[in-house]
């Protein structure tokens, strides 16, 4: 790839994705200077942080078309859905944007977008019926064929909190009538998916496409809830692991052939105009894989356990989605367990304290750390968000794995300091 030799390149985001990203993009040869928008304490020791938030698309026009990059990589999904590579791409000549089109985006911004393609595509999902403002008495009936827990999905992007689950049907009632008639989530929930309920074990599965071609990267079981035994409000993800002990091969290849394949074909049909990673968020619903939501991007905290994983170089894995050359890629993945342990601040993901000074990364070894909220403030590293450091591990052993993730959460120190001390105990049973 000597063509695309001294290349500048653009990470937008400022979380442990994104720091991932940049220590992955760091170690190619194919990148010379290397910036992220606005990034954290994490990503300055790989990159320059600038001061530019991911959704000022003038701002990152200027700044690329001066620091000649060509390369862009959106790391959330808020650029994204705003159409961010199609903005780019049109003003600035030979650019090229690791993501998909405002239009492909909508696979992740309108949850109403995503489930039509699914039902087009015959991709197994939860049966489900969108409803707005003039339709909610429709709604109701609706709910009153569906057994409880009732599941209400916000049309929009609506920072992760747009799904409730309602364990009574006047709970749903009231709820789906604070969505559509008070604006419960603003614009995101003019629009209200309502569907059934599926119970099983949920799984991330991810693809890099070209928007014909695709390589399938490692998959990964995310933690999402505070407390420990998955209880207490949802956060942006308390932990990972990868491999999946429970995402077998004969699970897998139903993944592949009725989902990602379908998927991808989906997405060359209708046009979408999709490059980038697909996110696919999976439930295990008696031994079949059903499709519980679709992301533009990739996920957090998954991302922290499946690129350590991949052994291919990052940059050329993305020049390769852009250039529609990914079936010349070959993927390399690890065997080794990755495991990830988030520090977050006391209180979170309620009211917490910011600006706590982080210390003992001297002592660290035996693992990568990952930051999220935390930035440089007179020569020290403090906190500056809910979710704070993220430490992998990699071992041929999960339980080794999971040993250093916690050895290092255990090590580093912040006031006010929480993490969860069960991440991947429920899969060791599948070992
Ligand atoms: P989403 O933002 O669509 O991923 O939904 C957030 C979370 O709600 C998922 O990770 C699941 O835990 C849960 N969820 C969403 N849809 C369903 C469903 N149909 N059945 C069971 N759980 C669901
Ligand atoms: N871990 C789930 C997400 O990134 O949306």
């Amino acid at each position: 790839m000597a063509y695309f030799c001294n290349m500048n390149i653009l990470i937008l985001g400022t979380g442990a994705r994104e720091h991932v990203f940049a220590w992955k993009i760091s170690q190619s040869p194919l990148c010379t200077k290397l910036y992220i928008a606005s990034g954290n304490a994490g990503t300055a020791q790989y990159g320059t942080n600038i001061n530019i938030s991911p959704t000022d698309f003038e701002s990152i026009k200027v700044f690329c078309i001066e620091k000649n990059i060509e390369l862009v990589i959106p790391g959330n999904e808020d650029p994204l859905v705003l159409g961010i590579t199609d903005y780019l791409e049109k003003e600035i000549k030979n650019i090229k944007v690791a993501g998909p089109s405002k239009k492909g985006a909508q696979l992740e911004g309108s949850k109403d977008f995503a489930k039509e393609f699914m039902i087009k595509h015959n991709i197994p999902t939860a049966r489900f019926s969108t409803f707005t403002k003039s339709t909610i008495n429709q709604a109701y009936q609706f709910l009153e064929t569906l057994n409880a827990p009732y599941v209400l999905k916000a049309d929009g992007l609506a920072a992760g909190k747009g799904v409730l689950i309602c364990g009574s049907l006047e709970e749903a009632k009231k709820n789906l009538y604070e969505m559509l008639e008070n604006n419960k989530f603003g614009k995101a929930s003019e629009k209200v998916v309502i569907e059934e309920f599926l119970t099983g074990i949920e799984l991330s599965c991810f693809a890099l496409t070209d928007g014909k071609n695709y390589v399938l990267l490692p998959e990964a079981k995310d933690y999402k809830r505070i407390g420990e035994g998955d209880t207490g409000l949802n956060t942006g993800g308390m932990g990972a692991v990868s491999p999946v002990p429970f995402a077998n091969k004969t699970f897998m290849y139903k993944v592949v052939n009725k989902i990602i394949k379908p998927t991808i074909a989906g997405i060359k049909k209708d046009k979408l105009n999709y490059k980038g990673f697909i996110f696919f968020g999976l439930i295990n619903y008696m031994g079949e894989p059903y499709v519980i939501e679709y992301n533009a991007r990739m996920g957090d905290p998954e991302t922290e356990v499946v690129i350590p994983r991949v052994e291919n170089d990052l940059v050329e894995l993305l020049l390769a989605s852009c250039t529609k050359s990914l079936d010349k890629c070959k993927i390399k993945i690890k065997k080794e367990y990755a495991t990830t342990v988030f520090t977050v601040s006391g209180g979170y993901p309620e009211e917490y304290k910011k600006g706590m000074e982080i210390t003992g990364f001297e002592y660290l070894k035996d693992c990568i750390p990952f930051h999220a909220g935390t930035q440089e403030s007179d020569g020290k590293i403090v906190t500056s968000g809910g979710r704070v450091i993220a430490f992998t591990a990699l071992d041929n052993s999960l339980l080794d794995a999971l040993l250093k993730s916690y050895k290092a959460a255990h090590t580093i120190t912040f006031q006010g300091k929480y993490y969860r001390t069960d991440i991947g105990k429920d899969l060791l049973d599948y070992l």
